[in-house]
C-alpha cells in the first residue's frame, strides 16, 4: 500500500468538533459566489461515526433542490453499487468538495474549493473515518493533494495520514463511460474486503 505523508494534511484528530457545530459555522454561507446562485447548501449526510466517508465533487440539480448529496442520477448509481458491494448507505457519511451547486454543473473554481476546504477538512476530523472514498478527480486531488488523475491512481488503496484512501471514478462519469462501472465496483469491493479484514477497534 502506498503511504503519502503529506505536510499540513489532516493526520491527527486534534479536537472534538461535532458536525452540528461545523454546520452552524457555515450558516447561510456567502464565502464564495456559489452562495448567490444555490437553492440549498448541501452540507453532507450520514452516520457521524461512519467507518467510511465518501467525498464527491459538488451538488447537482436535485441535490441543490433537496439539500442532500447524491440524491439524483449519480446517487441512484452509487446506491446500487453500495448494495452490490455489501456497503450500507446508513453506515457511511457523504459530503462534497464544494457545498453549493456550481451553475449548470460546471466544474468548481479553485477559489470556491479553497473557500469550502476548511469545512470538508473539519468534517473529516469530526467523523474520523477509517477510509475515505474519493469520487472523481476533484475529491481525489483535494484529499490526496495530488495533480494526478483518477485513471492513474484508481485500483489501489493509499494511506494518507490517518486515512485509507480509495480514489475511484465518479458514479456520474460511468453514465458516459459504462466500461468504468466495473472499475468503480471493483474499487468498492476492494474497500469492503479491507473493512472486513480490519474490524473496527482492532489494531492491525
Ligand atoms: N455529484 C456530486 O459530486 N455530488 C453530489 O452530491 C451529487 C452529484
Amino acid at each position: 500500500m502506498a503511504y503519502l505523508d503529506i505536510p499540513g494534511h489532516v493526520q491527527q484528530k486534534p479536537k472534538e468538533v461535532t458536525l452540528e457545530e461545523i454546520q452552524a459555522v457555515l450558516g447561510n454561507c456567502q464565502r464564495c459566489e456559489l452562495g448567490q446562485t444555490r437553492t440549498k447548501l448541501v452540507f453532507g449526510v450520514g452516520n457521524p461515526h461512519a467507518r467510511v466517508m465518501f467525498v464527491g465533487e459538488g451538488p447537482g440539480k436535485n441535490e441543490d433542490l433537496q439539500g442532500e448529496p447524491f440524491v439524483g442520477a449519480a446517487g441512484k448509481k452509487l446506491n446500487e453499487l453500495l448494495e452490490r458491494c455489501g456497503l450500507c448507505r446508513d453506515d457511511i457519511y457523504i459530503a462534497n468538495v464544494v457545498k453549493c451547486r456550481p451553475p449548470a454543473n460546471r466544474n468548481p473554481k479553485p477559489a470556491e474549493i479553497e473557500a469550502c476546504a476548511p469545512y470538508l477538512r473539519e468534517q473529516m476530523r469530526s467523523i474520523w473515518p477509517d477510509a475515505i472514498v474519493c469520487l472523481g478527480n476533484f475529491a481525489t486531488q483535494f484529499v490526496m493533494k495530488t495533480e494526478l488523475g483518477i485513471t492513474k491512481l484508481r485500483g489501489k488503496m493509499y494511506q494518507v495520514g490517518h486515512f485509507q484512501v480509495v480514489p475511484t471514478f465518479h458514479p456520474a462519469a460511468t453514465i458516459y463511460h459504462p466500461d468504468w462501472l466495473q472499475d468503480l465496483e471493483s474499487d468498492l469491493r476492494m474497500l469492503a474486503d479491507w473493512l472486513a479484514a480490519h474490524p473496527k477497534g482492532v489494531e492491525s
